[in-house]
């Protein structure tokens, strides 16, 4: 487990991108914290360190984004997610099998989605653009 202390959404993203940069496709990238906190911040990292100069922003209403180039990441956003059954139902599975990198933002909504291998990250909300982010299970380069 790793803390960092971001001072700037920029620094947030590039948290993300030196997450990303080496990730194994089928990772999990399971995300926690408020609204506000920089979890889309982080993700448009994530899609920057992966070599994707995709247009990134919180996938509210379509549940899913997905970005694809060389690598593929898809963005979930669980907000209004009653719970993993849906997650399944939008096929969950079929998106880990092709090898994309997942990132889940509002996890702890569809815990039971997950096998317990994926990398956690926490952003909590120290001031106005203090943010500490704890990252579980991966190194950044
Ligand atoms: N250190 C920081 N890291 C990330 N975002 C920050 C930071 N400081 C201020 N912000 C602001 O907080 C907001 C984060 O928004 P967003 O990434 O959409 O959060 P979430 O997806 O967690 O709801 C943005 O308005 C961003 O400018
Ligand atoms: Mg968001």
């Amino acid at each position: 487990m790793s803390e960092y202390l971001s001072r700037s959404e920029g620094e947030t993203e590039e948290l993300g991108a030196r997450l990303a940069k080496n990730l194994p496709g089928g990772t999990v990238v399971a995300m926690y914290g408020d609204l506000g906190a920089g979890k889309t911040a982080f993700v448009r990292g994530m899609a920057r360190g992966m070599g994707l100069s995709c247009r990134v922003s919180s996938p509210t209403f379509t549940i899913v984004n997905e970005y694809l180039g060389e690598r593929e990441l898809i963005h979930f956003d669980m907000y209004r997610l009653s719970g993993a059954d849906e997650l399944f139902d939008i096929g969950w599975e079929d998106y880990l099998n092709r090898g994309a990198v997942c990132a889940v933002e509002w996890s702890e909504k569809v815990e039971d989605a997950f096998f317990g291998d994926e990398v956690r990250v926490t952003i909590e909300k120290l001031s106005d653009s203090g943010r500490k982010i704890t990252i579980e299970g991966a190194e950044l380069c």
